[in-house]
């Protein structure tokens, strides 16, 4: 069972597993879902807001055009396996959430479910979105993360839940 939290309780967290094996971006209907490792979370306008850069080469980011709303999972050690597999193989032809034995529930805030299996999930909806501006980034980053020219989309999802399992009584 889990209950809405904060953006304190749980941004250490976030961020260090983002660093390390990734999360979990959910979206579509039906959903997909991929690994990703890069992103921020802060205040912009007076809102809580979850950045986060898809390549448009992903098979999700045609999705996040459509559907408008993401959630963002958080998972455990013993789901390395599926933050690989999540990070790897392409929803255009992978029923990712049938081979990572996902469960999925339905959003609180948000039409996009998030996975049972998640201790720790976000729920945002699209406010703002932008491209990478080629002439705009720094020649050493530009070089080495875009060889082949596929700049990120950065999506900015306002924040609307948090949710972190309780510990059971
Ligand atoms: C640890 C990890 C972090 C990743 N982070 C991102 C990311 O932040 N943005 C992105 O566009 N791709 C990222 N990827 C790559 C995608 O997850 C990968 O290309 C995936 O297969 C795309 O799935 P899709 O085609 O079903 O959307 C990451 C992969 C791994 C393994």
């Amino acid at each position: 069972m889990k209950k809405e939290t904060t953006i304190s309780a749980v941004f250490e967290e976030t961020i260090s597993r983002m660093k390390g094996d990734g999360v979990i971006l959910l979206a579509g209907d039906p959903p997909n879902p991929m690994t990703i490792g890069w992103g921020t979370i802060g205040y912009i306008w007076g809102r809580k807001i979850f950045t986060i850069l898809v390549r448009p080469s992903r098979f999700t980011h045609a999705l996040m055009e459509k559907s408008k709303e993401f959630t963002v999972n958080i998972l455990g050690d013993e789901f390395r396996r599926q933050l690989s597999l999540c990070g790897t193989k392409s929803g255009r032809n992978t029923d990712k959430i049938k081979e990572c034995g996902f469960t999925l529930e339905n959003g609180i805030c948000v039409k996009t479910p998030f996975i049972r299996e998640s201790h720790i999930h976000y729920e945002c909806r699209i406010v703002q979105e932008n491209e990478l501006l080629p002439e705009k980034i720094a020649a050493d980053i530009a070089k080495r993360y875009y060889p082949a020219g596929d700049f990120h989309t950065v999506y900015y999802g306002e924040i609307l839940g948090i949710f972190k399992c309780s510990p059971t009584l």
